[in-house]
């Protein structure tokens, strides 16, 4: 007996606390093995309607020919992309109705217990049904909810779900993606259970030698008697001991009725959650029924303060830190809505590497999962709500729903994710047509604060006058769009003097990675399209829409005002749809009140001919669609890591039709002066004057060969680059982010292509029809290239190069192996790359 007790205990040791006994609350992973059938408009034939059959909730119809799939799943990001759609939304067919059906068992001797289904998000306009009974609807595509099963449950039988997804009455400024796009669950508790995001824990005391964690737990009786009950919470340090432990509380829970409890719990030197070392603890809660264990939660916290005031910006445990931030979208480029936990790691990382430490969730609450990555990876996040409320900016967009929904919606975003300590702001929306409604806002506001007081409210608003008609009252933070014309006049005005402030969404400077333009020149980008059917904005990071402006000036502007606590810029990715300055329909005059500008801009669209725009994706993007840099991400690095010593030259240097003519070399570097050569020859020193970011040498007459630059900061040798023209694209290259991935049937590989010269120099301007084939255990689910014109589609296994560059995403089978892809091209050395699945 004694040596069973001390196997246990090593094997308790070995695996941590999670495997004491097994409590019965379980989350099962319920995205196997679905059924999905798409209706309503059609993917290939513009203008074609398929009839939707009545019926297909029910467990009798036949779903045998239906397509079998996984989820996530996103329908439109399958394309193809068509001419006759939005280029608003991507070019992409997900306006339709979708179907998903799944037949599964629960076993007989859980007929006890309580099952719900978890969905992260479900685009859109969810309607769900259990053996032919209808259980509920959930219209919002991004937040989360959870419906009980158990009463339409036949256990030990089979038992069909079936999701009706309807984007036909929806719309969006941006690709919304269509489907059950992120992770769903299946959960199991017993009938006495800590309720759904039933959790809220806040570390309100935090010296060095103790931390106070406050933890409220929801409890809730689905009985018809009462039930005694016992709870308690442990805590784990970020080494996985248990560092400190709750008293036991009691309750008595009447028959159907719910409880709320609350633990402080002490422990010694917390280690604090940092951006720069994100350690996380664990609190532990369980509940007993006698001594059974019935229900055991984990949710992960970490120890840390925000402080948000007019004079001293943003503090992160007491310490000042500038928001570096950026907006994004959804959308993982070539895999489209459907969330991926390593796609979104990946561009995490990329954003780490500029020294980008916030990110805005624009337009909307993200998936959990990027949670989870932000508060493991120490970021602070901004989640976002909505893009409208009562007033919508396209007919059917959230404004349908507002009145009805937007109190469950906010309380799904904060319940879900207060508990977060990436998570530092919630904004409750962006650029609301509602502006002049404080009362609403204020509405607003107070409904996130009643589920989670301890996070500051914000908004994105572009109107000036937000500032000053009572608006601002209903944040804590106040955050302007772009609106950089009015800093002033808001810094110097006493009636805003305590509120604090953030450059909610900046720049929007627009560019395609490796496309420059002559002659060189900064403005707005309407007025720099090349023209000549070229759909592309050039790379010197100088061009923006009329309510942007170059980086460069709004670092300047954060520097001015030090009551600006940090930037979001719009944005870290491109992202599939809204390809302004190329956009074909009126949306963007929507961003004008000047009737002269929208003249302007009209006059703009009829000269680019609606009908020959072919761009389908974003130009904002620091990196492009494929998370490919463009020269702006080392212009934000040289900013934002200034003790990284980097330096970027810009353009590339292969212009043979420019010889003997003017090409302008731009550097971004975190050092302060330069020297630039030219094949061995000084091109002159240039000294980064007080608001200068870049170094230029604007004169520059072009002749081929070898660009070096030499960067000196205070005085000292910094960093050294060199740019070189190219012999002919000769050889494919291929690298991998990781030579090993998991063998999960989840997890990525991103396999960068290059297209290279004999001296293994990528070659710019390359745009080589590349086809690949895979061998062992992984798949290809997606290629790409960054231009946001391509019509290719991305679900196949060959693809162009654009610009030397193009991706294959490969994902693991489930099973171990080696992973081998080939690549070939016309005219180009082949080459292949092997890594494993484990
Ligand atoms: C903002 C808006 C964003 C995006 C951006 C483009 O006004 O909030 O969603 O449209 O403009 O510059």
């Amino acid at each position: 007996m004694k040596q069973i007790i001390l196997v246990l205990l090593i094997l308790q040791g070995l695996f941590g606390f999670s495997q004491e006994t097994k409590s019965d609350f379980s989350r099962e992973n319920f995205n196997k093995d679905w059924k999905f059938n798409r209706f309503g408009s059609s993917q290939f034939e513009p203008g074609l309607y398929l009839e939707e059959p009545e019926g297909l909730e029910l467990a009798k119809h036949n779903d045998s020919d239906w397509r079998k799939l996984n989820l996530p799943h996103d329908w439109g990001v399958e394309g193809p992309f068509r001419d006759d759609l939005e280029n608003d939304t991507g070019l992409l067919p997900w306006k339709a109705i979708g179907w998903y059906r799944k037949h599964f068992v629960v076993s007989e001797s859980d007929s006890a217990k309580l099952f719900f289904i978890d969905f992260d998000g479900a685009m859109a306009n969810a309607e769900i049904w259990l053996n032919d009974q209808f259980v509920g609807e959930w219209p919002y595509g991004y937040t989360s909810f959870r419906f009980n099963l158990t009463p339409y449950i036949h256990f030990g039988e089979e038992n069909i779900i079936a999701v009706r997804l309807d984007t036909e009455k929806l719309d969006s400024r941006w690709y919304p993606g269509a489907g059950i796009y992120r992770n769903v669950w299946l959960t199991k508790t017993n009938t006495v259970q800590i309720d759904h995001w039933g959790i809220y824990l806040t570390t309100p005391k935090i010296t060095e030698e103790e931390g106070l964690v406050d933890l409220q737990v929801k409890l809730k009786n689905y009985r018809e008697k009462v039930a005694t009950i016992k709870v308690l919470t442990k805590i784990y340090s970020p080494e996985n001991v248990q560092v400190a432990e709750s008293k036991i509380l009691s309750a008595a829970l009447p028959a159907q009725s719910e409880k709320e409890m609350r633990f402080e719990i002490k422990l010694k030197s917390p280690l604090l959650w940092d951006i720069k070392k994100p350690l996380l603890y664990k609190a532990v809660t369980q509940v007993f029924e006698g001594e059974k264990l019935i229900h055991e939660e984990q949710t992960n916290f970490g120890f840390r303060t925000i402080d948000f005031s007019a004079d001293k910006g943003f503090l992160l445990n007491g310490k000042k830190v500038e928001i570096k931030g950026v907006c994004n979208h959804h959308d993982l480029g070539p895999l489209g809505g459907a969330f991926n936990t390593r796609a979104a790691e990946r561009q995490l990382e990329i954003l780490k590497e500029m020294g980008c430490n916030s990110i805005r969730t624009s337009h909307n609450p993200p998936a959990p999962e990027l949670l989870d990555l932000c508060d493991k990876m120490g970021f602070l996040v901004q989640v976002e709500a909505f893009d409208s409320w009562q007033t919508g900016k396209k007919e059917f967009d959230y404004s349908i729903h507002f009145d009805a929904w937007h109190i469950d919606d906010l309380k799904a975003m904060v319940l879900r994710d207060r508990n977060h300590p990436s998570v530092f702001m919630w904004s409750i929306g962006n650029e609301i047509p509602d502006q002049w409604n404080p009362e609403l806002a204020m509405s607003l506001a107070n409904a996130v604060r009643a589920n989670d007081p301890s996070r500051p409210v914000t908004a994105g608003c572009n109107w000036g006058g937000t500032a000053y008609n009572g608006f601002q009252k209903a944040l804590d933070v106040f955050g302007y769009n772009y609106n950089h014309w009015s800093y002033e006049k808001f810094f110097s005005d006493s009636a805003n003097a305590q509120l604090p402030f953030v450059a909610n969404e900046t720049s929007s400077c627009v560019s395609s990675r490796g496309e420059y333009f002559f002659p060189v020149a900064e403005g707005v980008a309407n007025d720099h399209v090349p023209g000549n059917g070229i759909f592309h904005i050039s790379s010197y990071d100088q061009h923006y829409p009329g309510w942007g402006l170059m980086p460069d000036k709004q670092f300047e502007l954060i520097e001015k005002y030090p009551r600006v606590m940090g930037e979001y810029v719009w944005t870290g990715f491109d992202y599939l749809g809204e390809p302004t300055p190329f956009n074909r329909d009126i949306t963007d005059l929507l961003n004008y009140t000047d009737s002269a500008e929208i003249v302007h801009l009209r006059k703009y669209l009829d000269r680019l001919g609606a009908d020959e725009i072919p761009s389908r994706s974003s130009f904002f993007g620091i990196n492009d669609l494929c998370g490919f840099k463009k020269d702006r991400f080392y212009l934000y690095q040289s900013k934002w890591r200034p003790d990284y010593p980097m330096a970027h030259i810009l353009p590339h240097w292969n212009w043979p039709e420019r010889i003997g003519k003017n090409v302008p070399v731009h550097v971004y570097t975190s050092g302060d002066e330069a020297e630039l050569f030219l094949n061995g020859k000084s091109l002159g020193k240039r000294k980064k004057a007080h608001y200068e970011y870049r170094l230029r040498w604007d004169d520059v007459i072009y002749e081929p060969g070898k660009l070096v630059v030499k960067v000196w900061k205070d005085g000292r040798e910094w960093a050294e680059e060199s740019m070189e023209t190219t012999l002919k694209a000769s050889k494919i290259a291929l690298s991998v982010d990781r030579d090993e991935i998991t063998a999960d049937e989840t997890d990525l590989a991103f396999v960068t292509v290059n297209i290279v010269d004999e001296n293994k120099l990528l070659v710019p301007q390359s745009n080589n029809y590349i086809q690949f084939e895979i061998e062992g255990e992984g798949e290809i689910i997606a290629v790409g290239n960054g231009d946001p014109n391509c019509h290719e589609p991305f679900n196949s296994n060959k693809h162009s190069a654009f610009n030397g560059k193009c991706l294959v995403i490969i994902r693991s089978t489930g099973k171990a192996g080696v992973i081998k892809l080939y690549a070939k091209s016309e005219g180009l050395v082949g080459s292949e790359i092997a890594f494993r699945a484990d």
